[in-house]
């Protein structure tokens, strides 16, 4: 009886710590693939640099932003940071001490993830090699302070995570959340206001002359004559998987990272962000 219950005992211990390891590898796993196809990877590595211990330049209308290092190191990256902080920086765009990240940091698209996806790339940047890599000072022009993104978050900034549309498929939905929250495409292709505010009349619609770059950023609204109107299934389905459009242009420019990130979908997303992108409201905008 004793060793029977002694027995049972250190199964349910065994049985329930590999449990909970196997959830920490799959939210690893699943934090990795995120932090891929959201960019985090991009933007946080140099090139030639080390994964994710930041410095890459972003050249803006408002200065040259540089990404920190977001290793788990605990002096230069962010290795003694707690997962509440964390969450705070991506979704609210807040730093520990209270300061306001500027919006190079995606964190108006991000806000729209939700709190479990955000830890578990917490989870995948915690496994990763710590680097000691000092942090670039930003650059940024006057007048656009950490303490003037407090207007700038009152004019364009609502937190919360996307909530999924009654009445749409769970396909749809979870192509809405690859598309706003976490792979940002509105960042670049919504037109912005001369604070950098974006112009949500004009969703995906483009311009001539984008916030990062030099290229013109195209509509992929449904429009028919300015936009990707015409575009089937598989025409979107090619671009996401290979950057090649129907007219056998292959993808520049800031959008050939974007394919990196796009042909890192499993096959259910690159179908789910197409069905999401088949349904974007027409708005006629000629940028070229
Ligand atoms: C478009 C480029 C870009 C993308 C994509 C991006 N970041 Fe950043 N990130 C930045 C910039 C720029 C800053 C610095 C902002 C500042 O200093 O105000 C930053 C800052 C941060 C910080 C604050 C670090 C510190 O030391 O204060 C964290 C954490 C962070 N990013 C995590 C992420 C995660 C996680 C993702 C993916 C979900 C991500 N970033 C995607 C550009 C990016
Ligand atoms: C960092 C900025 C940036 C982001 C983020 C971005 N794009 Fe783009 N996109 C561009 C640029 C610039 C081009 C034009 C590339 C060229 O001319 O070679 C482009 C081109 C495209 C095209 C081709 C349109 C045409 O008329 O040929 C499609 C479709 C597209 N993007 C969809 C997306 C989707 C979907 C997302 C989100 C998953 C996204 N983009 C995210 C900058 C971006």
């Amino acid at each position: 009886m004793k060793i029977n219950l002694a027995f049972y005992i250190g199964f349910f211990l065994i049985a329930g710590s590999t449990g909970s390891f196997g959830a920490e590898v799959d939210s690893i796993q699943r934090g990795q693939y995120l932090a891929k196809v959201a960019g985090c990877v991009t933007c946080h590595t140099e090139k030639g640099g080390e994964v994710l211990s930041g410095g890459r330049a972003f050249m803006t209308p408002f200065g040259t932003f540089y990404t920190p290092n977001i290793t788990p190191d605990n002096k230069t990256g962010i290795g003694s940071w707690s997962d509440k902080q964390f969450v705070r920086a991506v979704r609210h765009g807040r730093r520990p001490d209270g300061k306001n990240y500027f919006p190079a940091f995606p964190y108006t698209s991000f806000t729209k993830m939700t709190t479990a996806d955000v830890l578990a790339i917490r989870a995948y940047l915690k496994s990763v090699t710590p680097i000691a890599k000092i942090n670039l000072p930003q650059k940024v022009k006057k007048p656009f302070t950490r303490f003037a993104v407090n207007f700038w978050k009152l004019l364009y900034f609502r937190s919360g995570a996307l909530a999924p549309i009654d009445g749409q498929s769970a396909l749809f939905n979870r192509g809405a959340y690859l598309a706003d929250a976490v792979m940002h495409c509105a960042e670049c292709h919504t037109p912005r206001d001369g604070l950098g505010g974006p112009l949500v009349d004009k969703y995906l619609a483009g311009m001539k002359k984008g916030i990062v770059g030099d290229k013109a950023v195209p509509n992929i609204t449904r429009d028919q004559t300015t936009g990707l109107g015409s575009w089937s299934r598989d025409d979107y389905l090619t671009l996401l998987k290979t950057g090649e459009t129907p007219d056998g242009d292959n993808m520049g420019g800031e959008m050939k990272e974007v394919i990196k990130e796009t042909s890192a979908l499993t096959a259910e997303d690159q179908l789910a962000l197409v069905e999401y992108l088949m349904q974007v409201k027409a708005v006629k905008n000629k940028v070229d």
